[in-house]
């Protein structure tokens, strides 16, 4: 039960409200805060950008995981830094100079990821995983809050989980879409620690308490 890092997804709040939200996740037992930027492009949706990552940067006292499903990231990885981000998270089927996009991510100063989706195998990571900070394993396909968990997400996160134990004991195993109090047990069991819930969290009755019972269940 401990060893978990809980982040809920802002890309679930209420953004004519969003100070309200972020300080809820404040005085919550979340540990980081997950910022879901969309281009339309890369994902068939639109989500948000710098200003509202800024404004979620001027009120968080946790830090920002931004997750970019972007195309061309490398463009932007100096404003995303300067609007606030401790970590940031390229897509690898969007980066086809992923160790360079990489280490301009740390060269910033940020916590360096790298994601997957669902049907991309976790064999695209093994020649990356020694230099990044977290592997973030998409349990959805990208693009919106609120799908159904893909069932052979258990399946690869124990396959990461092994060459993280060769290549990086230390990595991030992150889990994003469809996390919740139901399966939370199971994933950390196959080898996730932080784990992004959007839905969950927002669409309960307390988001707060919801936070308490995923970090603690
Ligand atoms: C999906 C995003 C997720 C999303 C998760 O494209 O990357 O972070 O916010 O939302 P839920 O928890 O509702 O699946
Ligand atoms: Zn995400």
């Amino acid at each position: 039960t401990n060893a978990r890092l809980i982040a809920p997804s802002i890309l679930s709040a209420d953004f004519g409200n969003l100070q309200r939200d972020i300080e809820m996740i404040n005085n919550s037992e979340a540990d980081w805060i997950h910022v879901d930027v969309m281009d339309g492009v890369f994902v068939p949706n639109i989500s948000f950008g710098f200003p509202v990552t800024e404004v979620a940067f001027k009120h968080a006292t946790k830090p920002l995981d931004v997750h970019l499903m972007i195309v061309e990231p490398d463009k932007y990885l100096k404003r995303f830094k300067d609007a606030g981000a401790a970590s940031i998270t390229v897509h690898v089927e969007a980066c086809p100079h992923l160790n360079r996009t990489v280490q301009a991510i740390k060269e910033l100063g940020c916590k360096a990821g790298v994601a997957l989706n669902p049907h991309t195998p976790v064999a695209m990571i093994e020649d990356i995983i020694k230099y990044v900070d977290l592997i973030l394993i998409m349990s959805v396909n990208p693009g919106f809050g609120g799908q159904h968990f893909i069932d052979n997400t258990y399946k690869k996160i124990a396959d990461l989980k092994k060459l993280a134990d060769l290549y990086n004991p230390n990595v991030y195993i992150e889990v994003d879409g469809g996390v919740d109090a139901t399966n939370i047990n199971k994933l950390m069991a196959a080898g996730a620690n932080v784990f992004v819930a959007g839905s969950s969290v927002f669409g309960a009755p307390s988001a707060s308490d919801m936070i308490s019972t995923l970090k603690h269940t």
